[in-house]
């Protein structure tokens, strides 16, 4: 019973039992990908108190100030196959949140493809790379979590907040890094066996965005349509002013809610 009971345990304590945890860096993703090259495995959390060159979607910066946040790799080697990848940032997002919410009450909610939100406010946002080493996918799962920041210097596409304004409870990185990587370990390794269905109901429920209008661009003019649902792969599901369901692919799409006083797009 014992035996069983500690084998359950590793297998889901899996990702960031190898912890790199570093100053000032450029980008963690960017240095997950070289540590990759040079032989890190599955599981492996690169973390920065700073970065200098912090990416989000879009090629969009992610801007921090040293120790205020968490900001994170996982690097995954995944057994499934890229058809399903979609629910990697599905998943990302389910695992933060929960980890917040672990931490400390706060409303939280998820808004498709990666980012967390509290209110009409981004609270934590997830780059989401992969790709093949000597014929082995990767991926590297890259989570941004504004933690302690009491205002927030720069221009914004979107407005910030933080743990702390959402809630008033101040919050060590590591503490955040150690109850994420258990939620991300019991999702990524679920995923692994059932794939993306449990995911994706999931991730509707935590979600506001369905049946509700929202102005879609894709790179061409915006347009609106009504937000219906995900497909099995994570994509959305979206529904014309004509009456057409089409379905939108996270690459380079980016949205807000036609109601202004909603607004959190990203
Ligand atoms: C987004 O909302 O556009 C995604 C932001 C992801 C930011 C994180 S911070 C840790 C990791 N390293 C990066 O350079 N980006 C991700």
């Amino acid at each position: 019973m014992l035996v069983c009971q500690s084998v359950r345990l590793m297998e889901w304590l899996l990702l960031g039992v190898q912890h790199i945890a570093l100053d000032t860096i450029d980008s963690t993703n960017a240095r997950a990908r070289e540590l990759l090259r040079d032989g890190a495995g599955e599981g492996t959390v690169i973390t920065a108190s700073h970065q200098t060159a912090g990416r989000g979607r879009l090629d969009r910066r992610w801007i921090d100030k040293p120790n205020q946040s968490l900001l994170a790799s996982y690097i995954l080697e995944p057994m499934r196959s890229p058809e399903d990848w979609g629910g990697i940032p599905l998943l990302a997002g389910l695992a933060v949140l929960q980890a917040l919410q672990s931490i400390t009450p706060v409303n939280l909610h998820l808004k498709w493809p990666n980012d967390v939100l509290a209110g009409t406010r981004k609270i934590a946002g997830i780059l989401v790379e992969s790709g093949m080493l000597s014929g082995r996918p990767w991926i590297i799962a890259g989570i941004g979590v504004n933690l302690n920041q009491r205002e927030f210097e720069g221009e914004y596409r979107l407005p910030p907040t933080s743990l702390l304004l959402e809630s008033g409870r101040w919050c060590d990185p590591e503490e955040l890094l150690t109850a994420l990587s258990k939620t991300l370990s019991l999702r990524y390794t679920s995923w692994q066996t059932e794939g993306n269905g449990p995911i994706v109901e999931e991730w509707m429920r935590h979600s506001l965005m369905f049946g509700r209008s929202i102005s879609l661009d894709d790179g061409d003019a915006a347009r609106v349509v009504v937000a219906e649902g995900l497909t099995p792969e994570g994509a959305l599901l979206v529904r014309s002013v004509d009456g057409r369901e089409e379905t939108i692919y996270a690459g380079d799409v980016s949205f807000t809610y036609e109601d202004p006083a909603e607004n959190a797009g990203g």
